[in-house]
């Protein structure tokens, strides 16, 4: 195992580069279940979450080559309809393969995902948007069994107690590609990951529109067919590096990164007092000596990303002044509070909400990382607390984050990769 430890108060400067959304390549790379024919998919991060997914694929019978940021997955022979419990309990991503499966070949067996340190996460809404799609459904020792022999095209509402489900969307619409028919799923995820997987299913023939809107129209196709793409950037990378930039009071420039897939952070941070400009395909960032507390809540896209939560708490955790942070999608995700406290943070939790008292002296302190986005919100404290901080278990971070200690270090921070 791995540990990050990062000498703090390094102020950080320069350039640095976005990689292709982790978000966005999990479910098109399971479409690519969907076709026998070769899907290259360009600007893919080399991340922990990507491999598992190339494992998983390998695992069904699919060639998948990797060269640097490109991913070319091909057919070999007939793919296997059994998607194993090892590989899918790692990683919530990989249920998606759900919904092309059971498209491609009439019948998938899956493992349940099961919870996870964020909350318990439930299948409910993929289930019931396959359901509804005409295919008979079991459980049988952890798996979820889908068959149909042949798909139908339907009016589904996705919606859920939290609001949409965006692996949810993504499992009903691929399944839907390949169904006799028109679907209509209302109360669609609007999150541009699910965009850019309409948009890859568009280019290997798939009939959609509406995607990025509540309402999604599939007309079901007989066949789809290879297609070259290239992915979206990454914009919970890209928030996690503006936040840094936040608490560090330091001006960084982001680049291949689209500025409209950040307007909920954007509005936060200006109300904060700090300037995103947007420069072409780039994002600059000014910061002032002093920045101003804001609340926030976590709502679905287009509103501020569950999963910018705990780096956004970070930066107000060092914000002088009270701040209130909710979370609607996840209202347990809440394991940074306790880290963040160890190093100086006054962070009080109240059912979904934490009540930020933000203050000045953040510490450095051994601390151990819970999940992906937890991780960076230590990393975040780590950079402006004073003295050495030593993240643990930073497996996590490499989930989601491609070489960020190295983009780091470009940036100017005092940052090392050691073992344990
Ligand atoms: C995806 C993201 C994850 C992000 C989350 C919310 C991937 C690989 N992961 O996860 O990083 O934090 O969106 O933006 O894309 N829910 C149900 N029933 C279901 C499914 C979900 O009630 O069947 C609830 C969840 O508990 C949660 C809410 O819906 O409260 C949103 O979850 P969802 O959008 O499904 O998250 P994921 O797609 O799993």
């Amino acid at each position: 195992m791995e540990k990050l430890v990062i000498e703090g108060g390094k102020k950080l400067q320069g350039e640095v580069k976005i990689s292709g959304a982790k978000n966005a390549v999990l479910p098109i790379m399971a479409a690519t279940l969907l076709t026998d024919e070769t899907c290259t998919i360009h600007n893919v991060p080399k991340l922990r979450d990507t491999m598992t997914m190339a494992k998983l694929l390998r695992s069904l019978g699919k060639n998948v080559d990797i060269e640097k940021d490109c991913v070319t997955v091909s057919s070999k022979g007939e793919i296997s309809y059994l998607a194993d419990y090892k590989l899918v309990s790692t990683m919530r991503g990989s249920f998606c393969v759900l919904g092309p499966l059971l498209a491609k070949l009439g019948i998938a067996k899956v493992s349940l995902p099961g919870g996870c340190i964020i909350g318990v996460r439930p299948v409910d809404l993929h289930i019931k948007g396959i359901q509804a799609l005409g295919a008979k459904i079991h459980f049988e020792g952890g798996y979820v069994i889908a068959q149909s022999k042949k798909l139908q095209g339907t009016h589904i509402y996705l919606g859920g107690v939290s609001g949409s489900s965006v692996l949810a969307t993504a499992n009903v619409m691929m399944a839907a590609t390949l169904a006799a028919g028109e679907t209509i799923i209302e109360s669609a995820a609007c999150e541009p990951e699910v965009e850019d997987l309409a948009n890859f299913l568009i280019e290997m023939g798939a009939r959609i529109k509406g995607h990025g809107s509540p309402q999604i129209v599939i007309s079901g196709v007989k066949k789809l067919h290879g297609a070259d793409y290239k992915v979206i950037p990454d914009r919970i990378e890209a928030g996690t590096f503006i936040l840094m930039a936040a608490a560090m009071r330091s001006n960084i420039v982001l680049r291949d990164v689209r500025y409209n897939h950040l307007s909920a952070l954007v509005d936060k941070l200006e109300e904060a007092g700090v300037k995103v400009i947007k420069e072409h395909n780039m994002i600059r960032v000014k910061t002032n000596k002093t920045i101003k507390p804001v609340s926030v809540t976590m709502l679905p896209y287009p509103g501020f990303p569950t999963d910018l939560q705990a780096q956004f708490m970070a930066v107000m955790a060092m914000t002088p002044g009270i701040s209130v942070i909710t979370d609607k999608i996840y209202p347990d995700r809440f394991m940074h509070i306790a880290e963040l406290n160890r190093m100086g943070a006054d962070i009080r939790r109240e059912g979904s909400s934490a009540i930020v008292q933000g203050t000045k002296a953040i510490y450095g302190a051994p601390v151990m990382a819970s999940d992906l986005r937890a991780s960076a919100a230590l990393l975040i404290a780590g950079l402006a607390a004073e003295g050495t901080t030593e993240i643990h278990r930073i497996y996590h971070l490499d989930r989601g984050y491609e070489a960020i200690d190295e983009k780091l270090a470009k940036l100017g921070a005092k940052v090392s990769r050691e073992k344990e």
